[in-house]
């Protein structure tokens, strides 16, 4: 199984710390040949959505929001389209678009799970994603007048993840899983930096329990690469892995002395 970067799938969410535009430096990492392409920690699952057709993949992500956006391409796209139509006129059409952004972002009843988020993620701020310690959404309204919330690649999404294995789990467990064969593309909450993916964040603890589980994994034989930031406790944490720099464009500031590159760290073993 390979990469074909040439023909990659656009996700249909922006999410922080998603990897599409750095998939050009990070794929020449990566090895050329696997079983099955594992992403415990998926987000938008760029990794898989550049696969070639046909392949195996197992995709993990603990936000049960981003688990049923996936679910619901893969079981039934043309009803996870239908709801996004319905939501998006019933947005355009809307006299006061902040009053009915907080409406959905306040309703929590567990239903249309995928389409309030796929809502909440293109009329929220900058589309962010960002819960509080109870796990309510808490980004503000971005004040867009229009939204376009369907993506137009919904059913080619859809053939490509009916051989995806889709699960919401700790990413611990499915690291725990992987196998001689396996590629494992382990990229949890960057450290000292944006945790607030899920109700339970991401702790430094965390992070030296998946070092672990991830040396673990490659004397199982699985091919492993980790992305995280540069800081001195994650470069001591990975000390003896192969460490490679990819260079992520700034997006802090809206300033341009703000917009200087940033350095981010892939660590690679077992290939
Ligand atoms: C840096 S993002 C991954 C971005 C992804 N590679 C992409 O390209 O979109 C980290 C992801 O880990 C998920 N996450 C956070 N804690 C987790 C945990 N304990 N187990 C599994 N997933 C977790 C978050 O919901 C988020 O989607």
């Amino acid at each position: 199984m390979k990469f074909d970067l040439k023909n990659r799938m656009k996700p249909p969410f922006k999410w922080v710390g998603g990897k599409s535009r750095l998939l050009d430096q990070l794929v020449p990492h990566f090895p050329m040949e696997f079983d099955r392409l594992v992403e415990p920690f998926c987000g938008t699952a760029s990794l898989s959505l550049a696969l070639e057709p046909n392949a195996s993949f197992w995709i993990n992500d603990l936000n049960t929001e981003v688990f049923a956006v996936w679910v619901d391409i893969r079981n039934d796209w043309k009803k996870f389209r239908i709801k996004l139509i319905c939501l998006q006129a019933e947005y355009n059409k809307c006299f006061d678009k902040e009053a009915f952004y907080k409406s959905i972002r306040e309703y929590t009843i567990q239903t249309n799970v995928s389409g309030r988020f796929i809502l909440l993620n293109k009329a929220g701020f900058n589309g962010l994603y960002r819960v509080n310690q109870k796990g309510g959404f808490n980004v503000p309204w971005g004040k867009r007048e229009k939204v376009a919330l369907v993506p137009d690649n919904l059913e080619q999404l859809s053939e490509h993840f009916q051989r995806a294995k889709i699960t919401t789990l700790p990413a611990f467990e499915v690291v725990e899983e992987a196998k001689a064969g396996d590629f494992l593309y382990v990229d949890p909450p960057y450290h000292d930096t944006f945790s607030s993916y899920t109700k339970e964040g991401f702790s430094t603890d965390d992070h030296t329990k998946l070092a672990l589980l991830c040396e673990e994994a490659v004397e199982r034989g699985a091919k492993v690469a980790i992305s995280n930031s540069n800081t001195e406790f994650i470069q001591n944490l990975y000390s003896t892995w192969t460490c490679h720099e990819v260079l992520r464009s700034g997006t802090i500031s809206s300033k341009s002395e703000g917009r200087q590159p940033v350095r981010e760290l892939l660590f690679t073993k077992g290939y």
